[in-house]
């Protein structure tokens, strides 16, 4: 089989920057040829700072009914929050004895989010990697679509999947393939071109949010960063513009066309013509998601039931493989 796994943490909003670089992939996938497996990673989210826990559940039902409204159907995928699924939790520490301190060391989010108070972060941060590759081994996927942040992660998974064999002689874990595709695989923030658009940023006029209405929409995209020249016809015209490249790259993505096709569209429009195509552009994808999004909110016991149900179908898979981790290990009772 051609299994797909991704996952998001529920730390905070989603943005347009998960929605383009990971969700618009997930509901492609689900409607190809493959098993689709999308988590909530409750347990990744309380990595970076312990959560609130009102907080922590509403962000995790808001996920599921993100990935709902953006048209990930239960019906066709398993859907499932990380702690329901206890196996991740159970093969995660297995590959905290897999991994390596230097190969953790080396994770460039780890030196980014523990930064230089180390001796300050948790150790659940630290492990964040380990527990990822548990998420997507557990079930043996071959496919991981995600952004272009994660591809050092998805390194990491094949590591760990590569000394587990190695190490116990066994042709186990597969060495899973990243899915870093499309126009908007690095969505920059929209006051400085040369960050991620992140939820974690302190200015909340930098991304744009799912839940954003139509005026939010509108006004972050009038106040984005940008420079005073008009829009190129080619793409070497966009070569060291970095607030005009990611402005094409989110139009683009949003309206499933390549740069190229775009660029032919706008070239030549000034970004006082263009921001207002682009804004109109966003909310007519983005306004339909969002109001989905509250409706299924006004029912979150509904929300409840879908995760129950593809925490079920999800250990069907997950338990197996970890008994069969745990046999080749040698625990005894596996
Ligand atoms: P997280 O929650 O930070 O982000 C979720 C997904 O959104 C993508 N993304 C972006 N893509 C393009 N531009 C951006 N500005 C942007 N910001 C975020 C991320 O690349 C990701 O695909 N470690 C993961 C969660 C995870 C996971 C997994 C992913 C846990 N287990 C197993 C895949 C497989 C993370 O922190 O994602």
């Amino acid at each position: 089989t051609r299994r797909v796994f991704s996952g998001i943490q529920p730390s905070g909003g989603l943005t347009l920057g998960n929605y383009l670089g990971a969700i618009k992939r997930f509901v492609q996938m689900q409607e190809e040829d493959y098993e689709t497996i999308y988590c909530m990673v409750d347990l990744h989210a309380i990595t970076a700072k312990l959560l609130d826990p009102a907080e922590l559940r509403h962000n995790t039902r808001e996920l599921a009914a993100g990935f709902i409204a953006s048209g990930i159907s239960p019906d066709k995928s398993i859907l499932i929050n990380q702690s329901q699924v206890p196996e991740h939790a159970q093969l995660g520490w297995i590959f905290n004895c897999v991994a390596r301190m230097g190969w953790m060391s080396r994770m460039t989010q780890w030196k980014d989010k523990a930064g230089k108070n180390a001796e300050n972060a948790s150790l659940g941060l630290f492990a964040y990697p380990a527990l990822m590759a548990a998420d997507i081994l557990l079930y043996h996927a071959t496919h991981v679509p995600v952004g272009e942040d994660q591809k050092q992660h998805l390194e990491l998974t094949r590591d760990i999947a590569a000394k587990f064999n190695h190490d116990y002689g066994v042709d186990f874990f597969p060495l899973t393939e990243p899915v870093i595709k499309g126009a908007a695989t690095r969505v920059m923030s929209l006051r400085d071109g040369s960050k991620k658009m992140s939820k974690s940023d302190p200015s909340d006029a930098s991304r744009i949010n799912m839940t954003d209405d139509a005026d939010a929409i509108a006004k972050k995209i009038r106040k984005a960063k940008t420079d005073p020249d008009a829009l190129p016809s080619e793409i070497e015209g966009l070569e060291n513009r970095p607030e005009a490249r990611n402005l094409v790259n989110i139009y683009a993505a949003l309206n499933d066309q390549t740069v190229e096709e775009v660029l032919r569209e706008v070239g030549g429009d000034q970004f006082g013509v263009f921001k207002p195509k682009l804004a109109d552009l966003a909310v007519s994808k983005l306004a339909p998601i969002s109001g989905e999004m509250a409706r299924l909110m006004a029912d979150p016991a509904e929300i409840d039931r879908i995760l129950a149900k593809g925490a079920e179908q999800a250990r069907e898979i997950s338990a197996p493989i970890l008994k069969r981790t745990y046999e080749i290990i040698g625990m005894v009772g596996a």
